[in-house]
């Protein structure tokens, strides 16, 4: 594929994105996407609650799509936007959890704003050298950079740690300032997927039986915001496994028993702060599977892909705008 730039594409890096969210107490949406319908959901709830949104791509994602699709569906998202009548969308397009300097390269050299160089599973100089040398790339072409510092418990794409490792707020500034990277996801206790916390890690609610999850570090965001003060902090693994889709779920042929999530509250707290970015994937996957599995108990007759997918865009899109508007704050920004 021929090397073009993301500003050719009408999309835009994180730079002042972040820099107004940090400012204005909110948090922008990071909203992974492997599907149309995905994409679509996003980019109408981004442009009825007019919030710039960032659409990411995993590497997973990548692989069950096709690179050049995704590339051309998130060229296809600015486009859309604007038939929707946003007359200036701010939709960055960025690499999730890349693994390698190449991931990187590739990703910047097809179209994409902002990549993402997750070096957290490797020694703390291992991590600045990789970050190093993805910054000195992509700052050539204004593609920005996040990266990482602790390990999140769960699945990082391919890379899964047993526990979490809180990010050190004593290792940020030489961090930052030796990477030059533009933004920082750290550990606070969040995880990736649906179970976020082991029951044996939370309380249960007497009346519902539901889980109560332990509390996010605070202090930690505290003391790294501290050291770093107005820097862009990224928080990933911030579904809220919402159990109204759970239950639908369980209702309905699936199997989720004691799924739990972040509490909203405490992601609407984060995003007042420097937290500038909100990582939310499951939730998708969640309302989805909801939507689709409820359609299929409802009419067992129907077999048109659009029949089914069609209400479980619509219920993405009920989950982004209010994401939007009642978790992150991003609306009315553009
Ligand atoms: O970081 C995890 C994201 O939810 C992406 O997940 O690697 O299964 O696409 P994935
Ligand atoms: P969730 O699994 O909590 O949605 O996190 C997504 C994420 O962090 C993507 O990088
Ligand atoms: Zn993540």
């Amino acid at each position: 594929m021929k090397k073009v730039s993301y500003k050719e594409l009408g999309l835009v890096n994180t730079k002042k994105m972040f820099a107004k969210a940090v400012k204005g107490g909110y948090a922008i949406p990071a909203f992974n996407f492997n599907t149309m319908e995905q994409m679509q959901a996003i980019v109408q709830a981004a442009v009825e609650t007019k919030s710039p949104v960032i659409m990411q791509v995993s590497k997973g994602a990548r692989k069950y799509a096709n690179p050049t699709i995704l590339r051309y569906m998130a060229q296809g998202a600015v486009e859309y936007a604007k038939e929707l009548g946003c007359k200036n969308p701010q939709i960055v397009l960025h690499l999730d959890h890349g693994d390698s300097f190449e991931t990187c390269k590739s990703c910047i050299d097809m179209g994409f704003s902002s990549v993402m160089i997750d070096g957290s599973s490797l020694p703390f100089a291992e991590n600045i050298k990789l970050t190093k040398k993805v910054v000195a790339y992509a700052h050539k072409y204004d593609v920005t950079v996040e990266a990482e510092l602790g390990v999140l418990a769960g699945v990082e794409d391919e890379v899964s740690a047993a526990e979490s490792h809180y990010t050190k707020p004593e290792e940020v500034v030489e961090f930052a300032t030796k990477t030059g990277c533009d933004s920082l996801a750290i550990s606070i206790g969040t995880s990736h997927g649906a179970y976020k916390f082991k029951p044996e890690q939370c309380k249960r609610d007497e009346k519902t039986g539901l889980l109560i999850p332990p509390p996010l570090a605070f202090g930690v965001l505290k003391a790294v915001e501290k050291q770093l003060p107005g820097f862009p902090i990224v928080l990933h693994g911030s579904s809220s496994v919402p159990q109204e889709y759970v239950k639908i779920i369980n209702e309905n042929g699936g199997k989720l028993p004691d799924a739990v999530g972040i509490p909203e509250a405490q992601l609407r707290k984060a995003a007042k702060s420097a937290v500038c970015k909100i990582n939310i994937d499951s939730d998708s996957r969640l309302a989805m599977t909801a939507a689709v599995r409820q359609y299929f108990a409802q009419h067992p007759e129907h077999f048109d892909p659009r029949q089914y997918l069609g209400p479980a865009r619509e219920e993405m899109k009920k989950l982004y705008i209010h994401k939007i508007v009642k978790v992150l704050g991003s609306n009315d920004k553009l």
